[in-house]
Protein backbone atom coordinates (compact mmCIF):
# COMPACT_ATOMS: atom_id res chain seq x y z
CA UNK A 1 0.00 0.00 0.00
CA UNK A 2 1.12 3.16 -1.18
CA UNK A 3 1.60 5.67 2.17
CA UNK A 4 2.18 9.74 1.62
CA UNK A 5 3.70 13.15 3.15
CA UNK A 6 2.36 16.59 2.59
CA UNK A 7 4.59 19.15 2.87
CA UNK A 8 2.59 21.89 4.92
CA UNK A 9 5.10 23.50 6.70
CA UNK A 10 5.89 27.04 4.58
CA UNK A 11 5.96 30.36 5.76
CA UNK A 12 3.51 31.10 2.51
CA UNK A 13 5.53 34.70 2.11
CA UNK A 14 4.56 35.48 -0.88
CA UNK A 15 0.65 35.20 0.51
CA UNK A 16 1.62 38.03 3.60
CA UNK A 17 -0.91 38.88 4.93
CA UNK A 18 -3.74 36.15 4.45
CA UNK A 19 -0.86 33.65 5.69
CA UNK A 20 -0.39 35.73 8.95
CA UNK A 21 -2.83 33.73 11.20
CA UNK A 22 -3.86 30.89 8.21
CA UNK A 23 -1.13 29.02 7.15
CA UNK A 24 -0.83 28.38 2.91
CA UNK A 25 -2.33 24.90 2.87
CA UNK A 26 -5.28 25.39 5.61
CA UNK A 27 -6.11 28.93 3.06
CA UNK A 28 -9.65 28.09 1.71
CA UNK A 29 -9.97 27.18 -2.13
CA UNK A 30 -13.70 26.93 -3.92
CA UNK A 31 -14.81 26.60 0.04
CA UNK A 32 -12.31 23.71 1.37
CA UNK A 33 -8.78 24.33 3.09
CA UNK A 34 -6.35 23.33 0.05
CA UNK A 35 -5.00 20.45 2.34
CA UNK A 36 -8.39 19.07 1.98
CA UNK A 37 -8.59 18.74 -1.39
CA UNK A 38 -5.03 17.03 -1.58
CA UNK A 39 -6.15 14.58 0.68
CA UNK A 40 -9.55 13.79 -1.10
CA UNK A 41 -7.16 13.96 -4.24
CA UNK A 42 -4.74 11.18 -2.76
CA UNK A 43 -7.68 8.93 -1.35
CA UNK A 44 -8.86 8.83 -4.86
CA UNK A 45 -5.32 7.22 -5.76
CA UNK A 46 -6.06 4.54 -3.29
CA UNK A 47 -3.84 6.00 -0.02
CA UNK A 48 -5.53 6.03 3.24
CA UNK A 49 -2.48 6.86 5.19
CA UNK A 50 -0.64 10.37 5.11
CA UNK A 51 1.97 12.22 7.78
CA UNK A 52 1.22 16.02 7.54
CA UNK A 53 4.58 17.87 7.51
CA UNK A 54 4.08 20.96 9.68
CA UNK A 55 6.07 23.84 11.13
CA UNK A 56 4.56 27.28 10.88
CA UNK A 57 1.58 27.59 12.24
CA UNK A 58 0.79 23.43 13.04
CA UNK A 59 -1.32 24.31 15.42
CA UNK A 60 -4.04 25.06 12.80
CA UNK A 61 -4.17 21.75 11.33
CA UNK A 62 -5.10 19.16 13.91
CA UNK A 63 -8.32 20.92 14.91
CA UNK A 64 -9.32 20.79 11.50
CA UNK A 65 -8.26 17.45 10.34
CA UNK A 66 -7.65 15.39 13.80
CA UNK A 67 -6.94 11.87 13.07
CA UNK A 68 -8.27 11.97 9.45
CA UNK A 69 -11.21 9.29 10.38
CA UNK A 70 -13.62 11.59 8.52
CA UNK A 71 -12.00 11.23 5.39
CA UNK A 72 -11.27 7.66 5.87
CA UNK A 73 -6.96 8.40 6.12
CA UNK A 74 -5.40 7.91 8.86
CA UNK A 75 -3.89 10.99 9.34
CA UNK A 76 -0.61 11.37 11.69
CA UNK A 77 1.29 14.87 12.48
CA UNK A 78 5.07 15.28 11.90
CA UNK A 79 5.88 18.53 13.69
CA UNK A 80 9.10 20.53 13.02
CA UNK A 81 10.04 22.98 15.98
CA UNK A 82 12.08 24.76 13.62
CA UNK A 83 11.36 24.02 9.80
CA UNK A 84 13.63 21.50 8.17
CA UNK A 85 13.37 23.24 4.62
CA UNK A 86 11.62 19.93 2.25
CA UNK A 87 13.86 17.25 2.56
CA UNK A 88 14.37 17.70 6.08
CA UNK A 89 10.81 17.79 6.15
CA UNK A 90 10.59 14.32 4.34
CA UNK A 91 13.49 12.72 6.11
CA UNK A 92 11.34 13.83 9.35
CA UNK A 93 7.71 12.37 8.42
CA UNK A 94 8.87 9.54 6.96
CA UNK A 95 10.33 7.88 10.55
CA UNK A 96 5.87 8.24 11.00
CA UNK A 97 5.10 6.05 8.52
CA UNK A 98 4.09 2.43 9.09
CA UNK A 99 5.66 0.38 6.02
CA UNK A 100 8.52 0.06 4.03
CA UNK A 101 7.02 0.75 0.48
CA UNK A 102 6.31 3.25 -1.68
CA UNK A 103 5.54 7.00 -0.59
CA UNK A 104 3.64 9.65 -2.40
CA UNK A 105 4.69 13.12 -1.20
CA UNK A 106 3.22 16.34 -1.81
CA UNK A 107 3.93 19.87 -2.14
CA UNK A 108 0.79 21.23 0.20
CA UNK A 109 0.16 24.38 -2.07
CA UNK A 110 -0.74 22.89 -5.45
CA UNK A 111 -3.80 22.02 -7.05
CA UNK A 112 -3.55 18.84 -9.43
CA UNK A 113 -6.03 17.17 -11.36
CA UNK A 114 -3.05 14.91 -12.37
CA UNK A 115 -4.14 11.39 -12.20
CA UNK A 116 -1.64 10.05 -9.37
CA UNK A 117 -2.66 6.15 -9.41
CA UNK A 118 -1.12 6.42 -12.95
CA UNK A 119 1.85 8.21 -11.63
CA UNK A 120 2.42 5.33 -8.74
CA UNK A 121 1.81 2.37 -11.80
CA UNK A 122 4.25 4.06 -13.94
CA UNK A 123 6.64 4.54 -11.13
CA UNK A 124 6.27 0.51 -10.66
CA UNK A 125 6.49 -0.58 -14.44
CA UNK A 126 9.62 1.82 -14.86
CA UNK A 127 11.56 0.28 -11.80
CA UNK A 128 12.10 4.03 -10.77
CA UNK A 129 13.82 4.73 -7.68
CA UNK A 130 11.84 8.15 -7.88
CA UNK A 131 9.20 9.85 -10.33
CA UNK A 132 8.37 13.00 -10.41
CA UNK A 133 5.55 14.33 -11.75
CA UNK A 134 6.54 17.50 -14.17
CA UNK A 135 3.96 19.80 -15.96
CA UNK A 136 4.61 22.41 -18.35
CA UNK A 137 4.50 26.48 -17.97
CA UNK A 138 5.26 29.19 -20.30
CA UNK A 139 7.29 31.19 -17.48
CA UNK A 140 9.40 28.32 -15.76
CA UNK A 141 11.61 30.82 -13.53
CA UNK A 142 9.31 30.27 -10.75
CA UNK A 143 9.68 26.51 -10.30
CA UNK A 144 12.06 23.78 -10.90
CA UNK A 145 13.02 23.20 -13.83
CA UNK A 146 13.63 18.87 -15.23
CA UNK A 147 15.37 18.41 -18.34
CA UNK A 148 14.84 14.37 -19.20
CA UNK A 149 16.68 12.20 -21.61
CA UNK A 150 14.32 10.56 -24.69
CA UNK A 151 13.20 7.44 -22.16
CA UNK A 152 12.19 9.75 -19.82
CA UNK A 153 14.79 9.67 -17.23
CA UNK A 154 15.59 13.08 -15.10
CA UNK A 155 18.87 14.58 -16.26
CA UNK A 156 19.43 17.49 -14.11
CA UNK A 157 16.82 19.27 -11.76
CA UNK A 158 17.82 22.98 -11.56
CA UNK A 159 15.74 24.77 -9.01
CA UNK A 160 14.33 28.67 -10.08
CA UNK A 161 16.60 29.67 -12.70
CA UNK A 162 16.61 33.17 -14.50
CA UNK A 163 16.68 31.55 -17.92
CA UNK A 164 15.02 28.46 -17.64
CA UNK A 165 17.00 25.46 -20.07
CA UNK A 166 13.48 24.00 -20.38
CA UNK A 167 9.41 24.78 -19.67
CA UNK A 168 8.74 21.32 -18.24
CA UNK A 169 8.81 22.12 -14.75
CA UNK A 170 8.76 19.97 -11.12
CA UNK A 171 5.13 19.84 -10.21
CA UNK A 172 5.66 18.70 -6.69
CA UNK A 173 4.26 15.86 -6.35
CA UNK A 174 7.05 12.49 -6.10
CA UNK A 175 7.00 8.92 -6.12
CA UNK A 176 9.88 7.68 -4.22
CA UNK A 177 10.92 4.25 -2.83
CA UNK A 178 11.26 4.22 0.85
CA UNK A 179 14.52 3.54 1.01
CA UNK A 180 15.59 6.38 -1.09
CA UNK A 181 14.54 8.86 1.77
CA UNK A 182 17.33 7.70 3.78
CA UNK A 183 19.68 9.21 1.60
CA UNK A 184 18.41 12.95 3.39
CA UNK A 185 20.80 13.41 6.23
CA UNK A 186 18.45 13.00 9.44
CA UNK A 187 17.82 16.14 11.82
CA UNK A 188 19.28 18.73 9.06
CA UNK A 189 18.09 21.96 7.26
CA UNK A 190 17.96 20.76 3.56
CA UNK A 191 16.03 20.72 0.57
CA UNK A 192 14.79 18.24 -1.62
CA UNK A 193 15.01 20.55 -4.60
CA UNK A 194 18.35 22.13 -4.41
CA UNK A 195 20.58 19.48 -2.94
CA UNK A 196 19.17 16.13 -2.89
CA UNK A 197 17.50 15.81 -6.13
CA UNK A 198 20.43 17.20 -7.97
CA UNK A 199 22.76 14.62 -6.18
CA UNK A 200 20.66 11.65 -6.78
CA UNK A 201 21.27 12.66 -10.27
CA UNK A 202 24.20 13.00 -10.21
CA UNK A 203 24.78 9.40 -8.31
CA UNK A 204 22.89 7.88 -11.32
CA UNK A 205 19.74 6.66 -9.58
CA UNK A 206 16.95 5.89 -11.91
CA UNK A 207 15.08 8.53 -11.62
CA UNK A 208 11.80 9.61 -13.61
CA UNK A 209 9.55 12.39 -15.04
CA UNK A 210 6.14 11.55 -15.60
CA UNK A 211 5.21 14.38 -17.73
CA UNK A 212 1.18 14.91 -17.71
CA UNK A 213 -0.71 18.48 -18.63
CA UNK A 214 -4.05 18.12 -16.39
CA UNK A 215 -5.38 21.21 -14.94
CA UNK A 216 -2.38 22.58 -12.62
CA UNK A 217 -1.53 25.40 -10.68
CA UNK A 218 0.40 26.71 -7.41
CA UNK A 219 -1.10 28.50 -5.24
CA UNK A 220 1.66 30.47 -3.55
CA UNK A 221 0.60 34.31 -4.56
CA UNK A 222 -2.73 35.96 -4.25
CA UNK A 223 -3.42 36.03 -7.70
CA UNK A 224 -2.81 32.35 -7.74
CA UNK A 225 -5.07 31.92 -5.21
CA UNK A 226 -7.98 33.21 -6.84
CA UNK A 227 -7.34 32.09 -9.74
CA UNK A 228 -7.22 28.44 -8.56
CA UNK A 229 -10.83 28.91 -6.13
CA UNK A 230 -12.58 30.60 -9.83
CA UNK A 231 -11.32 27.64 -11.61
CA UNK A 232 -12.34 24.99 -9.08
CA UNK A 233 -15.28 26.81 -9.21
CA UNK A 234 -15.73 26.65 -13.04
CA UNK A 235 -15.25 22.73 -12.18
CA UNK A 236 -11.39 22.25 -13.41
CA UNK A 237 -11.40 19.47 -11.24
CA UNK A 238 -14.16 17.97 -12.08
CA UNK A 239 -17.58 18.14 -10.54
CA UNK A 240 -20.42 20.68 -11.43
CA UNK A 241 -19.63 24.00 -13.00
CA UNK A 242 -20.86 26.84 -10.92
CA UNK A 243 -21.25 30.24 -10.98
CA UNK A 244 -20.33 30.37 -7.19
CA UNK A 245 -19.60 28.39 -4.33
CA UNK A 246 -21.58 29.06 -0.74
CA UNK A 247 -20.80 27.40 2.02
CA UNK A 248 -23.23 25.64 4.84
CA UNK A 249 -25.30 28.25 6.18
CA UNK A 250 -25.23 31.40 4.00
CA UNK A 251 -27.68 34.10 3.13
CA UNK A 252 -27.69 36.05 -0.10
CA UNK A 253 -30.49 38.57 -0.60
CA UNK A 254 -32.12 38.03 -3.73
CA UNK A 255 -30.80 41.25 -5.38
CA UNK A 256 -27.13 40.46 -4.27
CA UNK A 257 -24.71 38.82 -7.16
CA UNK A 258 -22.14 36.68 -6.20
CA UNK A 259 -20.27 36.00 -9.64
CA UNK A 260 -17.41 35.15 -11.72
CA UNK A 261 -16.51 31.97 -9.15
CA UNK A 262 -16.55 33.47 -5.83
CA UNK A 263 -16.36 31.60 -3.43
CA UNK A 264 -18.22 32.00 0.08
CA UNK A 265 -17.55 30.08 3.46
CA UNK A 266 -19.34 29.01 5.87
CA UNK A 267 -21.81 31.29 7.51
CA UNK A 268 -21.62 34.46 5.28
CA UNK A 269 -24.59 37.51 5.03
CA UNK A 270 -24.59 39.15 1.33
CA UNK A 271 -26.97 41.95 2.08
CA UNK A 272 -29.32 43.65 -0.61
CA UNK A 273 -27.77 44.88 -3.62
CA UNK A 274 -23.73 43.66 -3.05
CA UNK A 275 -22.19 42.17 -5.32
CA UNK A 276 -19.13 39.53 -4.68
CA UNK A 277 -17.34 38.67 -7.86
CA UNK A 278 -14.43 36.52 -7.90
CA UNK A 279 -13.60 36.94 -4.82
CA UNK A 280 -12.85 34.47 -1.87
CA UNK A 281 -14.72 35.31 1.08
CA UNK A 282 -13.79 33.59 4.42
CA UNK A 283 -16.52 32.08 7.70
CA UNK A 284 -18.58 34.07 9.10
CA UNK A 285 -18.40 37.37 7.03
CA UNK A 286 -21.23 40.03 6.74
CA UNK A 287 -21.12 41.94 3.53
CA UNK A 288 -23.44 45.16 3.91
CA UNK A 289 -25.68 46.60 1.44
CA UNK A 290 -24.55 47.87 -1.94
CA UNK A 291 -21.12 46.68 -1.21
CA UNK A 292 -18.65 45.68 -3.55
CA UNK A 293 -15.93 43.01 -3.64
CA UNK A 294 -14.14 42.82 -6.57
CA UNK A 295 -11.07 39.57 -6.55
CA UNK A 296 -10.54 40.09 -3.43
CA UNK A 297 -10.07 37.82 -0.34
CA UNK A 298 -11.91 38.56 2.76
CA UNK A 299 -10.81 37.24 6.18
CA UNK A 300 -12.98 35.09 8.49
CA UNK A 301 -15.48 36.97 10.49
CA UNK A 302 -14.79 40.50 8.54
CA UNK A 303 -17.66 43.02 8.13
CA UNK A 304 -17.70 45.33 5.34
CA UNK A 305 -19.83 48.21 5.68
CA UNK A 306 -22.37 49.16 3.25
CA UNK A 307 -21.31 50.86 -0.16
CA UNK A 308 -17.48 49.31 0.45
CA UNK A 309 -15.93 49.57 -3.04
CA UNK A 310 -13.09 46.46 -2.38
CA UNK A 311 -10.76 45.71 -5.72
CA UNK A 312 -8.11 43.69 -5.27
CA UNK A 313 -7.05 43.50 -1.72
CA UNK A 314 -7.31 41.70 1.27
CA UNK A 315 -9.49 43.10 4.13
CA UNK A 316 -8.83 41.32 7.38
CA UNK A 317 -11.04 40.92 10.47
CA UNK A 318 -10.37 44.61 12.00
CA UNK A 319 -11.58 46.00 8.61
CA UNK A 320 -8.28 47.00 7.05
CA UNK A 321 -7.16 47.05 3.74
CA UNK A 322 -4.03 45.77 1.59
CA UNK A 323 -3.75 45.77 -2.15
CA UNK A 324 -2.88 42.56 -3.19
CA UNK A 325 0.16 42.30 -5.59
CA UNK A 326 -0.77 41.62 -8.98
CA UNK A 327 1.55 38.87 -9.71
N1 LIG B 1 7.25 20.83 6.64
C1 LIG B 1 7.86 21.73 5.90
N2 LIG B 1 9.03 22.28 6.34
N3 LIG B 1 7.29 22.11 4.73
C2 LIG B 1 7.94 23.04 3.99
C3 LIG B 1 9.14 23.64 4.39
C4 LIG B 1 9.72 23.23 5.64
O1 LIG B 1 10.77 23.70 6.08
N4 LIG B 1 9.52 24.53 3.42
C5 LIG B 1 8.56 24.48 2.46
N5 LIG B 1 7.61 23.58 2.80
C6 LIG B 1 6.41 23.22 2.03
C7 LIG B 1 5.54 24.41 1.68
O2 LIG B 1 4.52 24.56 2.67
C8 LIG B 1 4.95 24.01 0.34
O3 LIG B 1 3.78 23.24 0.49
C9 LIG B 1 6.02 23.11 -0.27
O4 LIG B 1 6.88 22.71 0.80
C10 LIG B 1 6.83 23.79 -1.37
O5 LIG B 1 7.33 25.01 -0.88
P1 LIG B 1 7.11 26.38 -1.66
O6 LIG B 1 7.71 27.47 -0.83
O7 LIG B 1 5.70 26.53 -2.09
O8 LIG B 1 8.06 26.17 -2.91
P2 LIG B 1 7.94 26.79 -4.36
O9 LIG B 1 6.55 26.90 -4.82
O10 LIG B 1 8.77 28.03 -4.41
O11 LIG B 1 8.71 25.67 -5.25
C11 LIG B 1 8.38 24.31 -5.12
O12 LIG B 1 7.19 24.01 -5.83
C12 LIG B 1 7.24 24.18 -7.27
C13 LIG B 1 5.92 23.73 -7.84
O13 LIG B 1 4.88 24.44 -7.30
C14 LIG B 1 9.55 23.47 -5.67
O14 LIG B 1 9.29 22.12 -5.35
C15 LIG B 1 9.71 23.67 -7.18
O15 LIG B 1 10.72 22.79 -7.67
C16 LIG B 1 8.39 23.36 -7.88
O16 LIG B 1 8.51 23.62 -9.28
MG1 LIG C 1 4.76 26.64 -3.94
Amino acid sequence: MTEAILLVGGMGTRLMPLTRNTPKPMLPVAGLPVTEHQLLMAKRAGITSIVLATSYLSEIFIPYFGDGSRWGIDLRYAVEEQPLGTGGAIRNAAELLHGDSTVAIFNGDVLTGHDLAKQIDFHTSHRAEVTLHLTRVTDARAYGCVPLDADGRVTDFLEKMENPITNTINAGCYVFEREVIDFIPARTVVSIEREIFPKLVAEGKNIFGFVDDSYWLDIGTPSALLQGSRDLVAGALGGQKSEFFAGRGCSIAPDAKVIAGSSLGAHVKVENGAIVQGSIVCDDVKVGQRSEIINSFIAPGTFIAPESKIVDSYCAKDGTFSLLTPK
